[in-house]
């Protein structure tokens, strides 16, 4: 793309942003003012001549190169003022080159492969024109019955903060302003994981204090860490959905936080206002979204059909609208689009190139979370094994493997286990496959039988399970998450044969296992792993890598334990194995008060059926010497907490080393345990390191019942350990400073 056909404007040429910005504003109508904060679809039949009367200021979901430079040219060349256009696209877990669902690449708890999955998201997609993603969603997610929580980092706040802002790095790059770096979005903010019952775009209801703690650390993180824009939820916080909430939108992010970036309305969250029953009309509609602080306006047109009768009313004033258009000019400014908004296609990188896929294939690695291992069945030998059956619906199949939002996947590029099997026995294991299911979800056996014979002349059966892409994701919740379709079935018809199992899933949310885990010799959970899951599976399979993701969330038993997270408050009765009646023990006429009383169901244990921070290994990990520097700290000091971790196994492998804190006592009750450091490390076998960490008293923070971010005095319990369920404990107290005499 030749440079001359970047047209800076000539009359605010050599000015600084802000005056950039300004000067702009000073010559726009009107009409292209609410153009500059309208978002429209790429589908737009008006899309060509909209844009050149100036009524655009950003396109959707369009991602062909020539396309985007011809949009490009029609608004930096044909429109009156030639501002160009912000093209918006759901990258999320990747562009071309797929990457673990955001759960799966949770599990890593790896933060420099979390940015350069975004990284790489960026360098592909931007080389196809696109400068804005929605993402990351950071949405606390403790329902696995959410179809979003696919798209999620996972139930923790502090996680969730960490990754989250890992991924805005490397989607925003070291400068917004380079070519291959795209505005990330924080999203849906906020509450919009809380959904009653899982169900998407459900009504939530949220204390403020729980929001605060909980649901809004992530986004405050993003806010701090420079991400560009923020998305408004569509769901309804406590009465006020989000796309209206003044006091979310005004008072926590722009007053509270002083967050200065643009904030996207989601896809027709403006008139839904008026489905919500909140608003009368979308006039109303358009009143109470820009009151409220929505700056852009998504695939809807009710700001454009709107803002000019508010204004004339006078319900609207004009600054108003300045505001909201200089914040997307900002972004714009930032983006280098004034000076370039054209993508040169000499310039182009290639996609999916061998640097992409392998870094999918370390995120689909580390992503996978070994969840049962028994008899050390895994890893298998090549040398050990002749004969191996491959069992199921999701071993080769290039697309289920992706997971959600995979809009511009390159399918003929996934690896599927059962190639990558064969690839990696070559002619030393006898592979046969079968189906089995035609998808997870099949209710027809008729395949069964052809399953069953394969897995009783082989040493080992794998079966790869789970979800296809379409049961996660947006509008794809489930009100049982078990194994779908005649997955238990199958499962079950394998087991009868005597064949050791080893099972793989891949899902897009935590499954209930229980039924099937004693059927099962070894579980490696693989979420939807992306492009390269073949690879990354068989080497864990074979030992060639040792399996080390962590649950980014707990699985629950049953979904009648849903919500079920490690970090919940203690309560007055808390559940424990002393006073656990189950349902088979209760007497007949048993007298009321005989039972446990405590806090706990009578048809399934109180615990979870793997805790959250969970994940095995190939070696065993051994904790030990916890210590606290100093037993008491002042407010405004750190602590630092160590402990040894050895690798007492025969296998190298790496650690996901994790600490929790308990705040004892609180003016709001705090969690039993809460997640505040952890640390991937590699431990050669036999070897041991002592792993540090410091924590100073503002991370101990919480709001209290003034809604004040307050670090209270009193005694805090640690421990150190390879899951939510570490034992390792010592503690600290923290005092109030000594006033100053
Ligand atoms: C609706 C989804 O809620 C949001 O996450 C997404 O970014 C937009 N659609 C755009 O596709």
């Amino acid at each position: 793309m030749p440079a001359n056909i970047c047209k800076q404007l000539n009359n605010v040429k050599g000015l600084d942003k802000t005056s950039y910005v300004t000067s702009l504003l000073s010559q726009m109508t009107l009409k292209e003012k609410i153009g500059q904060i309208s978002q429209f679809h790429n589908d737009d039949i008006k899309l060509d001549s909209s844009i050149k009367m100036g009524d655009v200021g950003s396109v959707l979901n369009e991602v062909n190169r020539d396309t985007i430079n011809k949009l490009q040219r029609l608004a930096t060349h044909e429109s009156r003022l030639g501002i160009p256009l912000l093209m918006g696209r759901d990258v999320i877990h990747g562009f071309n080159t797929i990457f673990p669902i955001p759960l799966g690449q949770a599990a890593t708890w790896s933060t420099e492969l979390v940015e350069t999955c975004a990284n790489i998201a960026a360098i592909e997609s931007s080389n196809n024109g696109i400068n804005w993603t929605f993402a990351p969603m950071i949405d606390i997610s403790r329902d696995p019955r959410w179809g979003r929580i696919a798209e999620s980092l996972g139930e923790d706040p502090y996680l969730c903060s960490t990754l989250g802002v890992a991924m805005v790095k490397g989607f925003q790059g070291e400068e917004l302003s380079d070519n291959t770096s795209i505005a990330a979005c924080a999203k849906h903010f906020a509450g919009y994981g809380a959904s009653e019952s899982g169900r998407d775009y459900n009504t939530t209801n949220i204390p403020e204090n729980e929001l605060r703690n909980v649901y809004l650390p992530p986004f405050k993180a993003l806010a701090d860490a420079g991400v560009s824009t923020f998305m408004a939820s569509f769901s309804d916080l406590n009465g006020v959905p989000v796309t209206g909430n003044s006091w979310l939108l005004n008072d926590i992010l722009r007053e509270e936080w002083q967050f200065n970036g643009a904030v996207v309305s989601d896809w027709e969250s403006i008139p839904q206002l008026v489905t919500h029953g909140f608003c009368e009309d979308q006039k109303s509609a358009a009143f109470e979204a820009c009151n409220a602080g929505i700056d852009m306006e998504m695939t809807s047109d009710v700001y454009a059909k709107n803002l000019p009768h508010l204004i004339q009313d006078k319900k609207v004033n004009s600054e108003q609208i300045d505001t909201m258009v200089r914040r997307i000019l900002t972004l714009k400014y930032d983006l280098g689009l004034f000076k370039c908004a054209f993508t040169d296609p000499t310039l182009s990188v290639e996609h999916l190139n061998s640097l992409h896929l392998s870094a999918a294939k370390e995120a689909a690695t580390k992503s996978c979370v070994l969840l049962k291992n028994n008899n050390q069945t895994l890893p298998l030998s090549t040398t050990k094994i002749s004969t191996m059956a491959v069992i199921g619906p999701l071993a080769d199949d290039g697309y289920e493997q992706l997971g959600t939002w995979v809009f511009d996947a390159k399918v003929n590029r996934s690896i599927t286990c059962l190639k990558a099997i064969k690839d990696y026995v070559t002619d030393s294991v006898d592979v046969k496959y079968v189906k089995g299911l035609e998808t997870s979800r099949s209710n027809n056996q008729d395949s069964f039988n052809d399953a069953r014979k394969i897995a009783l002349s082989a040493d080992v059966a794998v079966m790869i399970l789970g979800e296809e892409a379409i049961l996660s994701g947006e509008a794809h919740c489930r009100s049982n998450i078990d194994l779908p379709g005649c997955q238990e079935q199958l499962i079950d018809a394998i087991y009868k044969t005597g064949t050791p199992i080893i099972l793989v899933i891949m899902a897009g949310r935590p499954i209930t296992l229980e039924k099937i885990l004693p059927k099962v010799d070894a579980v490696l959970f693989a979420w939807h792993p992306g492009s390269m899951a073949g690879p990354a599976i068989t080497e864990l399979l074979f030992g060639e890598v040792c399996p080390s993701g962590k649950l980014p969330v707990t699985f629950p038993r049953n979904v009648g334990q849903i919500p079920l997270y490690y970090s919940h408050k203690n309560t007055g009765k808390p559940a424990s194995d002393a006073t656990f009646v189950d349902i088979n023990d209760i007497e007949v006429r048993a007298p009321q008060t005989s039972l446990g009383m405590t806090c706990t169901h009578l048809d399934t244990h109180f615990s979870p059926l793997f805790p959250f921070g969970f994940g095995l290994s190939y070696t065993r990990f051994e904790y030990k010497n916890i210590n606290v520097n100093m037993h008491s700290i002042s407010v405004g000091e750190s602590v630092e907490i160590s402990a040894t971790v050895c690798n007492i196994g025969q296998v190298d492998a790496e650690e996901i080393v994790q600490l929790y804190i308990r705040d004892l006592v609180g003016s709001v009750t705090r969690p039993v345990k809460e997640l505040k450091g952890f640390q991937r490390i590699f431990l050669p076998a036999g070897q041991s390191e002592t792993v540090i960490f410091n924590v100073h008293t503002d991370e101990l923070a919480f709001y209290n019942r003034q809604m004040k971010l307050k670090t209270e005095p009193g005694l805090f319990n640690v421990w150190i350990g390879g899951s939510s369920d570490a034992e390792l404990t010592a503690g600290f107290e923290v005092l109030l400073k000594p006033a100053k005499i």
